[in-house]
């Protein structure tokens, strides 16, 4: 399968070496084209690509990881959805690293907001409480599998993503709908940050 990104930093390049290593081609976009991505796909090898954002958006599964603050324009700036799986990587937060400070989303939980702003797709939150380092790293440690979360309102969109992250390697752990769920797994929420494991015996 072909995946997109849109944002091709520190998170996006993490998510594309394990989509590249379960065999999946990737097409990693940005905000200033795909002529400043030579390096990147370089170093992430074989299946890697620089693409237009709208390429990368018109990939079947589509992953956002774009600073809280760019998600407006981002969204804005791309075609119509038309029912493309959008996996949202983001959190919530205003500036760069190391100078984080929560954002205020009002009533929503953050992925009802980017589904908001992207009418046409179906959003599914997934993999934000992972850092890099742990999104790089091997998910199976110690005979147990890294958990990852996530949540929807398209059940189909979510198994999908379910299957995704499991070929991946990671227990898949379903909290709901983009309300009850993306409040749980978001920063602020009480998964945030928090990196689980599942023992063997009871994977599912
Ligand atoms: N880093 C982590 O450990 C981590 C963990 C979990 C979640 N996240 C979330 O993932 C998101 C990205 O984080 P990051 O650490 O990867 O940030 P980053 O290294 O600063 O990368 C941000 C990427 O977004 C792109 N971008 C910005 N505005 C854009 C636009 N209008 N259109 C297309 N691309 C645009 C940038 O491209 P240009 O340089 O061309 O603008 C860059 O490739 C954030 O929401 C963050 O909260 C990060």
């Amino acid at each position: 399968m072909k995946i997109g990104t849109i944002g091709a930093g520190d998170f996006a390049q993490a998510f594309a070496k394990r989509a590249l290593e379960t065999g999946h081609k990737v097409k990693l976009s940005n905000s200033r084209g795909p002529e400043s991505l030579r390096q990147i796909v370089n170093r992430l090898g074989p299946g890697a690509m620089a693409a237009t954002k709208e390429e990368a958006a018109a990939c079947e599964i589509v992953f956002l990881a774009v600073p809280w603050d760019n998600v407006p324009e981002t969204l804005a700036s791309l075609p119509t959805w038309n029912n493309q799986i959008l996996i949202d990587g983001t959190n919530p937060f205003h500036g760069k690293a190391g100078t984080f400070k929560p954002a205020d989303v009002g009533n929503f939980s953050t992925s009802q907001l980017v589904a908001a702003l992207a009418p046409g797709a179906r959003v599914v939150k997934a993999l934000n409480n992972l850092t890099v380092p742990n999104l790089e790293a091997d998910p199976f440690v110690s005979g147990a599998r890294r958990v990852a979360f996530i949540s929807a309102d398209d059940d189909g969109a979510k198994k999908r993503v379910e299957v995704l992250l499991k070929a991946f390697g990671y227990s898949v752990v379903d909290l709901g709908n983009l309300r009850e769920g993306g409040l749980i797994q978001q920063a602020g929420g009480p998964l945030a940050g928090r990196d689980f494991f599942e023992r063997a015996e009871s994977y599912k």
